[in-house]
């Protein structure tokens, strides 16, 4: 479907007037997460540590970390986080998370904004974190931990993040524009939101429970996948992204850590907080993981949907090849390897069993110059290239075809040391900014974050067929 023809205008209407100005979001400091640059050896599971964190996972899973509302619990709790700390303390690396920047008057305009599309704000009745059984923690992001969670029988991930987290790194409009987001999308190849609440110190997102952990987790696991696991890989993301930019949304994220897996193998598309609304002048926008971000942002042009595509081609040569196209320690590292030369995957590169058509699909994705990159001109020019030729698409959109490289179901799936080490980095900052709840005009910028679906019931799974 063309954008032109988007069923959706009054969502991208609704959304382009609430989002945040384009000068919002910058980098501020060269981007250094363990996304941005390949992680030393010793940070992968169970490798080179004389930390047996595998206990630590086990510990955190037995204990089952029931944090409904219980003093008990929260001291279970507080132990299990000390000696996370402990041990975090000892594997620290010198990695962060990026930085983004915003602007505090728009943050309140937005904030009241996100009041008016949260129709259900007044007459429900407010869910709160003791409505769950916290079972234990699965994923960490910027702002805090991505929890398992049950409630009456049925499994959600709740996003926890830290309301001091989200004030000191600037990025009041990145959860505001998350949860805004979430309320108007839902799709089965996206993570879907069915609950959002806060308390004085947290904000809370109910979600999709995928136990099939990230593909960063399973890419550093496997180094590489093959050829029929990465072409079924990057056909889901291509469906979650054309649900996407078929409602006008740039996700501008598009990297292994946001892509999840269920237990059938299939992958859904997450963390839409720095997603936008498409717009012709959106230059200052240039936000995003340096090693997936497309030469356009880093340059601070103006950019489409086309910046996905770039994003999915640099993951399926990271599938392909065990390693990214440009490869640096800093934003401006990578911009300048960009700049110097087009990587192009030459015939002596390719790996033993891949066809010349999947090279050729990477090689396009990767174009340096948007209109010369498959995809500038509609998706339609990916499911046309060869490399899809006869592709089941609507089978994959039913999940009708079985997924070739499928989840252990009995592992964990994540990875208990990066969460340790970030929590703790999260922990320490939190102290020392956790002051700032104090004034009434913190908890002021998240008015209207609540929000309550009327679905209870997966939409991962029961949701209508797209055309
Ligand atoms: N619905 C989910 N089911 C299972 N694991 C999840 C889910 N959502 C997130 N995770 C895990 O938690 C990690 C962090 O989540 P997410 O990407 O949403 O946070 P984040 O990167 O901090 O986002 P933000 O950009 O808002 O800071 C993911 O990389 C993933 O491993
Ligand atoms: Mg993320």
């Amino acid at each position: 479907m063309s954008q032109a023809s988007s069923p959706n205008n009054k969502l991208i209407n609704t959304l382009l007037q609430k989002q945040k100005s384009p000068s919002q979001y910058t980098i501020q400091s060269p981007a250094v997460s363990p996304t941005q640059v390949s992680l030393p050896k010793a940070l992968y599971p169970h490798k080179n540590s004389s930390i047996d964190l595998t206990k630590l996972a086990t510990l955190m899973k037995q204990q089952k970390v029931k944090q409904t509302s219980s003093e008990g619990s929260k001291d279970s709790m507080t132990q299990l986080i000390a000696k996370a700390r402990a041990i975090a303390m000892s594997a620290k690396t010198p990695s962060g998370p990026i930085h983004i920047r915003n602007d505090s008057a728009q943050i309140r305009k937005v904030n009241k904004e996100a009041e008016v599309v949260s129709p259900k704000q007044t007459d429900m009745k407010q869910i709160n974190k003791a409505a769950f059984t916290f079972e234990y923690v699965i994923g960490i992001g910027g702002f805090g931990k991505v929890w398992k969670v049950k409630r009456t029988g049925q499994q959600f991930a709740m996003k926890e993040m830290s309301k001091a987290l989200v004030i000191t790194k600037k990025s009041v409009n990145s959860v505001m524009n998350e949860r805004m987001l979430l309320s108007q999308l839902k799709h089965t190849f996206l993570i879907n939101m069915y609950y959002a609440f806060q308390d004085r110190e947290n904000l809370y997102l109910v979600m999709d429970y995928m136990c099939g952990g990230d593909l960063r987790f399973h890419i550093g696991r496997m180094r590489r996948f093959n050829e029929e696991q990465t072409k079924f890989f990057v056909a889901s993301i291509f469906i979650g992204l054309e649900y996407l930019h078929t409602n006008n949304i740039i996700h501008r994220d598009i990297k292994p850590e946001n892509l999840v897996l269920d237990e059938k193998g299939f992958v859904h598309i997450t963390d839409l907080g720095i997603a936008r609304v498409m717009k012709q002048e959106n230059s200052s926008d240039t936000s995003g993981t340096p090693g997936y971000m497309a030469p356009e942002v880093m340059c601070r042009q103006n950019h489409t949907f086309a910046v996905d595509y770039y994003a999915l081609g640099v993951i399926a040569y990271e599938f392909m090849l065990g390693r990214r196209p440009y490869v640096g320690r800093s934003r401006q590292e990578i911009r300048d390897q960009i700049l110097a030369r087009q990587v192009q995957i030459k015939a002596s590169e390719i790996p033993q069993n891949w066809s010349v058509e999947a090279v050729d699909f990477v090689n396009r994705l990767l174009q340096r110059k948007p209109a010369s990159r498959l995809g500038f001109n509609g998706g339609h020019e990916i499911k046309l290239h060869p490399w899809f030729k006869n592709f089941p698409w609507s089978k994959l959109q039913n999940r009708e075809l079985k997924a070739p490289f499928v989840p252990n179901p009995s592992d964990d799936n994540f990875d208990s040391r990066q969460i340790v080490i970030e929590d703790e980095e999260n922990a320490e900052l939190i102290t020392q900014n956790i002051q700032l709840l104090r004034d009434p005009n913190a908890q002021q910028q998240f008015a209207g974050y609540e929000y309550q679906s009327n679905n209870e019931k997966s939409f991962v799974f029961d949701q209508t067929k797209q055309s």
